[in-house]
């Protein structure tokens, strides 16, 4: 707004929004700039109440589309593709400076395996989708899908240096290191989210690095994310089926799945279980006890 008054003589500014917008438009840094300079109007959406705004706007005949700015970033942050919705010039732009999550899926497509960068797509569109059954902001989860096996491409070795020279705090690393030192990407990846990626939301970077152990605070993010990383659609082992459909009904029944399905299987395969995922199980147990 202060650019658009500096670069032009009395513009004539309008911003529109939708009602979801709208309502929470007085709570933006400093909304008193845009009510002076700007005339505010306004989109209906379907299932967002028309509460009376402070401030002078215009509402639009009729109902926006189905289409949101949030939703559209988060689908270009969860494949890599720009919608059709997007206008070419801006998707031009988009393509051209690599924004919304392009540089993200750049570095992984360089940094993965094929078939690791799919699953990634697979995890943040399966959480995307979780996002919206169990209110959870819908761009934190798809980033954190995205990301999640971020650090997936180190061999084990690679990953105690990794953890090493940047100091990475990881429950039991010793015993990690010595048994089952791959364990170690989720926190490899939450480091890179942050420092790599600037990911500055702690439930995004406490998700990552909980999506392969979990903990005993899980936020509705860490468990959405532990889940859709099980059953995300390009997991084709029997029970991913199942546990998809479960986490559509209850997330915390579908947890305590996932849990025992990745425990049942380092078991069968004769693995070392870190002891984090053994209290990951005493404590959803005991909470499904409660
Ligand atoms: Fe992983
Ligand atoms: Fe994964």
């Amino acid at each position: 707004m202060q650019y658009l008054l500096k670069r032009y003589k009395n513009p004539d500014i309008y911003l529109l929004v939708g009602t979801d917008c709208l309502n929470d438009l007085h709570n933006w840094k400093n909304p008193q700039v845009i009510f002076d300079h700007a005339t505010v109007i306004a989109g209906k959406r379907r299932g967002y109440n028309e509460n009376p705004a402070q401030f002078k706007h215009v509402f639009l005949p009729g109902f926006f589309p189905k289409l949101s700015s949030s939703r559209v970033r988060a689908h270009i942050l969860s494949c890599g593709d720009i919608p059709d919705t997007v206008p070419p010039q801006i998707a031009d732009t988009i393509r051209k400076h690599k924004l919304y999550g392009l540089s993200i899926h750049a570095w992984l497509k360089a940094h993965l395996k094929p078939n690791r960068y799919l699953h990634s797509c697979k995890v943040a569109e399966m959480a995307a989708a979780l996002s919206d059954i169990y209110d959870v902001n819908v761009e934190t989860a798809v980033r954190a899908g995205i990301l999640h096996d971020a650090g997936k491409g180190f061999s084990g070795p690679e990953l105690v240096e990794f953890c090493r020279t940047h100091n990475i705090r990881v429950p039991f690393f010793d015993d990690i290191c010595r048994q089952e030192p791959s364990l170690l990407h989720s926190f490899v990846s939450a480091w890179l989210a942050k420092h790599e990626f600037d990911t500055k939301d702690k439930n995004v970077l406490n998700a990552i690095a909980e999506h392969t152990l979990g903990s005993l605070h899980m936020s509705e993010l860490s468990k959405i994310l532990f889940v859709a990383d099980i059953s995300s659609k390009d997991r084709k082992y029997k029970d991913a089926f199942l546990i998809r459909n479960l986490a559509m009904q209850d997330l915390d029944k579908a947890l305590l799945y996932a849990a025992n399905r990745k425990l049942l299987f380092t078991i069968d395969s004769q693995k070392w279980l870190c002891p984090l995922g053994i209290d990951l199980w005493n404590h959803l147990i005991k909470q499904e006890k409660l």
